[in-house]
């Protein structure tokens, strides 16, 4: 797999305050304005993994393809290769992500975690979706399309995940990559403590949605995080990130 040329960018490529402002650069500065974004369009294994989604995602488009970047161009060098997405809604972006990771780290798994029954009881002081908001997914539909891709690589965890992720965590996975996108306050601020600690040193955490104007609770949650863990981002634009353990 040949991976998308980036810019050259002047700021060294030093970890300083806890991420590589390079690297930030490299992937939003580049998407956004240096043409990387036509570059990941045309590359074969960004259309293979639009291919394997089906359509079955809500996330916009910058925002997939920085995860793509992430996978394809910042993944190689991480203890740990294993991908969470906390909120897969349908399954299309945990489709994504498995067809991609297949070709760059056979063997790495994609935990896919939602109740695939729509939004729990939401904190209508802080959230503004309410319970049931994306009732509309069915986790039997997305285990059916996994199997007829044969992706195996693609583990779909059903529930909410104060249930189900302390089994996970006690297979002892090391999470190269934790995309939250859950939308409201308890959810987030649950998951990015619990994954926080399984998380390879220079693991990225990615939010989708802390940065949209729906989702109040979930930018709350990251700012206590920001507050407590003293974090400075990789990027802020196409989505945040930031980089666990430097
Ligand atoms: C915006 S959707 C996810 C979109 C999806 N990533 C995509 O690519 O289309 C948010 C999801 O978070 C899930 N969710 C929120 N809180 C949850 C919780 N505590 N446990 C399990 N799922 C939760 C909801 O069921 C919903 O499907």
């Amino acid at each position: 797999m040949t991976p998308v040329a980036l810019p050259v960018i002047g700021t060294p490529r030093t970890i300083v305050g806890g991420r590589s402002a390079h690297d930030g650069y490299q992937r939003g500065w580049g998407l956004m304005h240096a043409g990387v974004a036509d570059l990941v369009a045309r590359h074969p294994l960004y259309q293979a993994g639009l291919e394997a989604s089906g359509g079955w995602s809500v996330m916009v488009e910058s925002k997939r393809m920085n995860l793509f970047l992430i996978l394809t161009s910042f993944f190689a060098g991480l203890d740990g290769q294993d991908v969470i997405e906390f909120g897969s809604y349908r399954g299309g972006n945990a489709l994504f992500m498995a067809r991609v990771l297949w070709d760059v780290a056979p063997g790495a798994k994609v935990y896919a975690c939602d109740t695939y029954e729509g939004m729990p009881a939401t904190d209508a002081g802080r959230d503004l979706h309410g319970a049931g908001d994306f009732g509309d997914s069915s986790c039997e539909a997305l285990v059916q399309r996994r199997d007829a891709l044969g992706l195996t690589n693609l583990v779909v965890v059903k529930g909410l995940f104060q249930d189900t992720f302390p089994a996970i965590a006690r297979e002892r996975p090391c999470f190269g990559l934790a995309h939250i996108d859950c939308d409201i306050y308890s959810a987030v601020k649950y998951t990015q403590a619990e994954v926080w600690p399984l998380m390879s040193r220079g693991g990225y955490v990615v939010y989708d949605d802390a940065d949209t104007p729906s989702c109040l609770g979930a930018t709350e949650a990251v700012e206590e995080l920001v507050m407590q863990r003293k974090l400075h981002s990789e990027q802020v634009w196409p989505h945040w990130v930031f980089r666990a353990g430097l």
